[in-house]
């Protein structure tokens, strides 16, 4: 185990997932994002000695990496992984037997192994192919999106994926470029963007690279819709009295969340933990500079 935990960070929010999850020897919860598997081992630490945990991620990379590290673990007995979309939260849920549970988490977007290592474009500060998807067997990649979509597609995205003031200049930029070459790589996006973007805009805290990549993120991986489909899903597998938490890093997401909490709590099927969404700790924020936007929320099944 020690193995284990040496290779995983410390997973964004750990002490108050756990918090609001509750975790009881011999329960059993559902991570539907495993990624690094850091939240996952923290559920297994308090669940034992027989409390189960399925973890799921869309990523066939990420996941066969976790089993291989799993193999040797005090853990291995007690964690199931599935690879598999949360879209399909209940079917998987069924398929691998935990068709009740206590507790039910969503951690959403990358993992730090996705903007790290994957080698897929997920980060702007590396020059690497525009492919940002979880599930390496869908056929949307970001280089499709970019070479394929109609300007007015790509601008749509841009706008409501990535909130992107600048959504038509970079449009355009985009046709200009392919019009000329294909688009291959990030250090290419960035560039096209760097002849979009204002000048005094390019400066300023967020990078204006951010807005792109993470619209261009959802879109490939059908983001929105996944959590849409999966969040009815898991309020019918809880137990009554199982806790459902949700940790977001953009306002999109969290308003998907919110409202839906909001919907299932007016139809009593639910009361909300968190009256406002708990953020990070500057300590966190100091150690983990991705933190910094994370939002949980939190609900209890009736
Ligand atoms: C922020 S990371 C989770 C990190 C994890 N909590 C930890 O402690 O290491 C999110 C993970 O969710 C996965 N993911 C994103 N969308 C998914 C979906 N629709 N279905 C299944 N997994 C998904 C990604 O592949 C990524 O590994």
């Amino acid at each position: 185990m020690s193995n284990v935990k040496s290779q995983i960070h410390i997973p964004v929010l750990q002490k108050e997932v756990l918090e609001y999850l509750n975790p009881k020897p011999n329960e059993s919860f559902i991570d539907c994002t495993f990624g690094g598997g850091g939240h996952a081992l923290a559920l297994l630490e308090k669940n034992g000695p027989q409390g189960m945990v399925l973890g799921i991620d869309a990523d066939p990379e990420l996941l066969k990496t976790a089993k291989d590290n799993i193999q040797n673990t005090e853990y291995k007995n007690r964690l199931v992984l599935s690879c598999g979309n949360f879209a399909n939260l209940k079917e998987i849920a069924g398929k691998e037997k935990f068709a009740k549970v206590s507790g039910i988490l969503f951690d959403l977007g990358m993992s730090s192994w996705h903007l790290e290592t994957s080698g897929r474009g997920f980060s702007f500060l590396k020059k690497e192919p525009l492919d940002m998807r979880y599930d390496t067997n869908n056929h949307l990649t970001a280089e499709k999106i970019l070479n394929y979509w109609s300007v007015s597609e790509i601008e749509k995205i841009l706008q409501e994926f990535g909130e992107e003031r600048f959504s038509q200049q970079i449009a355009q930029s985009i046709l200009e470029e392919r019009k000329l070459k294909p688009i291959k790589n990030t250090s290419q996006l960035i560039e096209i963007l760097k002849r979009a973007v204002p000048f005094r805009h390019q400066h300023q805290k967020l990078h204006f690279a951010t807005r792109t990549f993470q619209a261009l993120r959802i879109a490939v991986n059908d983001e929105l819709n996944s959590l849409k489909n999966a969040l009815p899903q898991a309020i019918e597998i809880l137990k009554p009295g199982g806790r459902l938490a949700l940790i977001s890093f953009h306002s999109l997401e969290d308003r998907i969340i919110k409202n839906f909490l909001k919907e299932k709590n007016k139809e009593n099927l639910i009361i909300i933990l968190t009256k406002k969404p708990v953020g990070p700790k500057n300590e966190e924020i100091k150690i983990n500079r991705r933190s910094r936007s994370a939002k949980l929320r939190a609900a209890e099944k009736l």
